[in-house]
């Protein structure tokens, strides 16, 4: 039995050297601005992830709407921000000293409240009377945390003190925002453990004590998201639940939704030259994570955008697409947060969607070493009794039987 183990950690460790893919991260808040942005609580922070052959960029930026941008170019290429034009949302004031092979951007457009009248926890947009929409750039958002290495970059952000200056409406209640990006394939750390790539990044959003409209009683909230990327802006972009091998890394869910890019060059390459975002349908609704204290999420089909432009207006995406985004695949993906018969936001007044953007494959959740190793005892252990068993019958008892053979006859 020990020379199993000893061949199991020898796969085991043989395995994790062929995990080779890696990238090395960079990150600067708010790189090369100086004082304007300090003076303004800015937080754009620019992460460049170094492979072997190619680089992504990253630019992660918290004034207007939340946004992300993500480039691939060669490994000779830098990004270029001119800040003052960048400062009053100008186009082509994110530039690249060489054109990109691909790019995508990711805008945290709204948060939409709806009264689930029948507690059906799917949200009906069309009905106005029964939705509020907040956008995330009324928030005053804050800087929390910002962690910067080589393996992996995290920043917490915070949103309170909502304030939308033109319907002259407030609430509180505050949104926690964290991003991370990394350099290997690999686990996260906090639930639900998403798989993550060398090329992905994971958002992660709370929706914490924030103020439900008096008048919904039975009060829900999804999240929109705004994406721009290559791509045909007529045809929608795929969503794909998937049934997943095994729960392990988050207990009780056995799916992952994804969203991917339709072919842009071609029905080829699809399946690897293009974005994705991917998530667990789980939403917890404390602050300690686990199965019994969660939720479900609900995606719909995209939705497309009249006018790309003014739909990225108010973001970061303007300030590097312009008005190129018009021949982009502009595409609204809504989530909603919460399941029948759930109780509703106000059961805890908490909420979380986790998510990641990525680039390339979309990883796939494999059998961990664990399960592996179980399923090897489990079929193995068995296996070498009635191997065993079969051994002694065959020299024990196969002289008897051969005598009583006419008896089965
Ligand atoms: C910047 O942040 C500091 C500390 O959080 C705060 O005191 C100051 O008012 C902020 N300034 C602006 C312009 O928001
Ligand atoms: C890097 O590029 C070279 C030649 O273009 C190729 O042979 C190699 O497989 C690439 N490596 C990776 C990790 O993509
Ligand atoms: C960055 O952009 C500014 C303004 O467009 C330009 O003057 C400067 O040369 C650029 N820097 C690099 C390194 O390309
Ligand atoms: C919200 O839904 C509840 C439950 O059905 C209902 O009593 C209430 O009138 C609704 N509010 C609005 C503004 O429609
Ligand atoms: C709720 O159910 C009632 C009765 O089935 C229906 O008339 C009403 O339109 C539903 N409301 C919503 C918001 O779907
Ligand atoms: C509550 O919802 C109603 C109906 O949609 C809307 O008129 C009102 O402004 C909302 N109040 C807040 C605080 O959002
Ligand atoms: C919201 O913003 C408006 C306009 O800037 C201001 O007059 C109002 O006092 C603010 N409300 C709160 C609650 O801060
Ligand atoms: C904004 O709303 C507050 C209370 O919600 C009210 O006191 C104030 O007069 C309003 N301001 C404007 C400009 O309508
Ligand atoms: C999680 O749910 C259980 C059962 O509903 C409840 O007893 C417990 O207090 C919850 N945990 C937290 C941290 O709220
Ligand atoms: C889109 O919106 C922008 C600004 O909001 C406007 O200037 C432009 O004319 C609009 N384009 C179309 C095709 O409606
Ligand atoms: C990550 O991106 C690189 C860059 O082109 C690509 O070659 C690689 O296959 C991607 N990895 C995954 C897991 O998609």
């Amino acid at each position: 039995m020990n020379n199993v183990f000893v061949f199991l950690f020898l796969f085991v460790t043989l395995v994790d050297i062929g995990y080779g893919t890696q990238r090395i991260l960079r990150s600067w808040l708010n790189h090369g601005c100086g004082t304007i942005c300090k003076d303004k609580n800015l937080t754009t922070v620019y992460l460049r992830a170094d492979g072997q052959n190619d680089t992504l960029h990253y630019l992660w930026d918290f004034d207007g709407n939340p946004s992300v941008l993500l480039a691939l170019t060669s490994q000779s290429a830098s990004m270029n921000i001119s800040w003052e034009d960048f400062l009053l949302k100008k186009k082509n004031s994110i530039t690249f000293t060489e054109e990109p092979v691909y790019t995508f951007g990711v805008v945290f457009n709204k948060i939409i409240e709806f009264n689930d009248t029948n507690d059906t926890a799917l949200i009906n947009i069309a009905n106005l009377l029964n939705t509020n929409i907040l956008h995330p750039m009324f928030f005053q958002w804050d800087r929390k945390t910002l962690i910067q290495n080589n393996e992996f970059v995290t920043l917490n952000m915070e949103g309170n003190s909502y304030n939308d200056s033109i319907m002259n409406i407030s609430r509180d209640g505050s949104i926690k925002f964290s991003l991370m990006g990394f350099c290997s394939l690999d686990h996260s750390e906090v639930m639900p453990h998403m798989l993550h790539t060398e090329n992905s990044t994971q958002v992660d959003i709370i929706l914490d004590h924030l103020q439900t409209n008096k008048s919904f009683s039975n009060s829900r909230f999804a999240i929109e998201l705004l994406v721009v990327g290559e791509g045909n802006p007529e045809i929608p972009m795929f969503i794909n639940p998937k049934k997943s091998l095994d729960d392990e890394h988050t207990p009780g869910i056995f799916e992952v939704v994804e969203v991917r890019t339709p072919p842009y060059k071609s029905m080829d390459n699809y399946e690897t030259q293009g974005a994705y975002l991917q998530w667990r349908p789980i939403s917890y609704t404390t602050m300690s994570r686990n199965v019994i204290n969660s939720t479900e999420t609900m995606q719909y089909p995209p939705i497309k955008v009249s006018n790309h432009t003014s739909a990225v207006a108010n973001s970061m995406l303007y300030c590097y697409y312009g008005d190129k985004v018009d021949t982009l695949l502009t595409q609204r993906i809504i989530v909603s947060l919460g399941t029948k018969g759930d109780g509703f936001y106000k059961r805890t007044y908490y909420s979380t969607w986790t998510f990641l953007i990525g680039y390339g494959t979309p990883p796939d959740e494999q059998f961990s070493y664990l399960v592996i190793m179980i399923i090897s005892i489990g079929l193995g252990l068995p296996l070498i009794i009635l191997l065993g068993v079969g051994l002694y019958l065959c020299i024990y008892k196969l002289p008897k039987r051969s005598g009583q053979a006419y008896l089965n006859q």
